[in-house]
Formats: C-alpha cells, sequence, structure tokens
C-alpha cells in the first residue's frame, strides 16, 4: 500500500528545472530520482541497443516511442530503492505513458501522491538551455549565466570537464519546446483531474526558491 509514501513525477517543459529540483528533493525526502532522459543518455554512452534506437529521436527533440521509456519505467520501479516511493523526472510525457503509470502502481497496490508542475514562461525556457552546461563526471547541472561554475569549464563537485547536451542548441530546443506544448501539457488536465497535481512558480526564481516552494507543497502546503 501506499501509506505515507512520496510516490512524486516533477512535471515542467524542458528547461523548467526539472533536474535542478530533483538533485535537491531526492536528498531531502530521502527519494531515488529517475529520469528518463538520464537512463537514455547513459544508454546512449553505452552504445546499448536502447541507446541507439532513442539516439536519432532524442537529436530531433521529439519523444522516444511510449513502449520503450514505459519499459524503462517499469524496471527501474520495481528496484529495491524505489519500492518505498520516488521522484520520476521526465515521464510520464504523453497521456498513454501516463495511464501506463497508472497501471503499473495499481497492479503494485500503490498510487501517485503528487504531481507537481514547475510552471515557467516560454521565453525564459530557450535561454536557460542554451546557457545549461552539465558535468561529464558526475553529471551536476550549471547554467553560464544563472549557476556558473567557480572556474569556466569545469565542475565545482569533481573538477570534471563541463559540456553542453546535443538537443541543447536552438532549433532543437524549439521543437522540444513545441512537442512539449502538444504531446506533454495535456497531462495537467489529466492529474487534475485526479486530485493530485500541484504547481509551483519557477520562473525569474532562484532555484533555492522554488525548492522551498516544492519542499512545502510535498509537506502538504497549497501551490504557489
Ligand atoms: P530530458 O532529459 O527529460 O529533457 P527535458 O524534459 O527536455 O528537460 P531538460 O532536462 O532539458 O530540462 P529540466 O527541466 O530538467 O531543466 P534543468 O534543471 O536542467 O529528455 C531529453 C530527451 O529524451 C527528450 O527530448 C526525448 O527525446 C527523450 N525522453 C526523455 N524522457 C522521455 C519520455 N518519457 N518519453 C519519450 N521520450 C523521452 O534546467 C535547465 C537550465 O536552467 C540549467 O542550466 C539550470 O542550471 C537552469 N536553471 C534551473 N532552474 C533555474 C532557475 N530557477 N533560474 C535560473 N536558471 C535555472
Amino acid at each position: 500500500m501506499t501509506g505515507d509514501q512520496l510516490n512524486v513525477v516533477l512535471l515542467g517543459a524542458p528547461g523548467s528545472g526539472k533536474g535542478t529540483q530533483a538533485e535537491r528533493v531526492g536528498p531531502a525526502f530521502g527519494l531515488p530520482h529517475i529520469s528518463t532522459g538520464d537512463m537514455l543518455r547513459a544508454a546512449l554512452a553505452a552504445g546499448t541497443p536502447l541507446g541507439l534506437e532513442a539516439k536519432r529521436y532524442m537529436e530531433a527533440g521529439e519523444l522516444v516511442p511510449d513502449e520503450v521509456v514505459v519499459g524503462i519505467i517499469r524496471e527501474r520501479l520495481a528496484d529495491d530503492d524505489a519500492r518505498r516511493g520516488f521522484l520520476v523526472d521526465g515521464f510520464p510525457r504523453t497521456l498513454e505513458q501516463a495511464r501506463a503509470l497508472d497501471a503499473m502502481l495499481t497492479d503494485a497496490g500503490r498510487a501517485l501522491t503528487d504531481v507537481v508542475l514547475i510552471d515557467v514562461p516560454e521565453e525564459e525556457l530557450v535561454q536557460r538551455l542554451s546557457g545549461r552546461r552539465l558535468c561529464r563526471g558526475c553529471g551536476k547541472g550549471y547554467h553560464t549565466v544563472f549557476d556558473p561554475p567557480r572556474q569556466e569549464g569545469a565542475c565545482n563537485v569533481c573538477g570534471g570537464e563541463l559540456y553542453q547536451r546535443a538537443d541543447d542548441n536552438e532549433e532543437t530546443v524549439r521543437n522540444r519546446l513545441q512537442v512539449y506544448r502538444r504531446q506533454t501539457e495535456p497531462l495537467v488536465g489529466y492529474y487534475s483531474e485526479r486530485g493530485v497535481l500541484k504547481a509551483v512558480s519557477g520562473g525569474g526564481r532562484m532555484p533555492d526558491d522554488v525548492f522551498a516552494d516544492l519542499r512545502r507543497v510535498l509537506a502538504g502546503g497549497t501551490s504557489t
């Protein structure tokens, strides 16, 4: 049974700060951070059949087929560390994925407790994504203007080299935003009807301020 578990989905457009907030929320609430984007990029880097299949979709900013990502999540949620709660980022992204997640949780006697939408105006998203940098060593995220590393090009935590994601060029970013509006935004209504949707305002605010709202909302407070 779900009991006092937190089974959380972070919902939001590309660049809304899902990964940035998951780095804070996961440790604060003791939840494993499960990101389909990170898992697909790891498969790509390792050259697995899954990674090779996902590559062309990711590079074009299109969604990887539902059955592929649903299979990944089904396996990951069955791992020991996810049985007592989880924080999923980047999934579900279509109504079909949302229905599949509901069905797999119901089968396990569980349910989503919170779907938190991080709401950011569209004009901020392109600026955020074009300045995003990631560490090759530990994966920590930075922004050239909003959250720069202490030493240019090097990670504060492990000293690793910082790089730009292949899908963070402007043309692909614009397509990712269109795909979000068309295929993922309908989930706002889906989860609102089911009474699990919450929202925090993520635009024009520092990551730690957004996190303070997320922490409050997950502890049972009202949306911002
Ligand atoms: P994925 O990796 O999930 O990418 P995304 O959803 O496009 O989200 P991002 O990682 O780009 O943004 P984010 O919201 O995590 O923002 P971040 O915190 O980094 O997916 C990539 C691809 O994989 C998809 O296009 C698709 O092909 C495939 N895929 C993945 N899941 C799938 C699924 N379920 N189904 C089908 N296909 C799937 O922040 C962005 C930048 O802004 C950073 O530089 C950060 O430092 C900065 N920032 C964050 N917060 C703030 C703030 N408050 N103020 C200023 N700057 C900030």
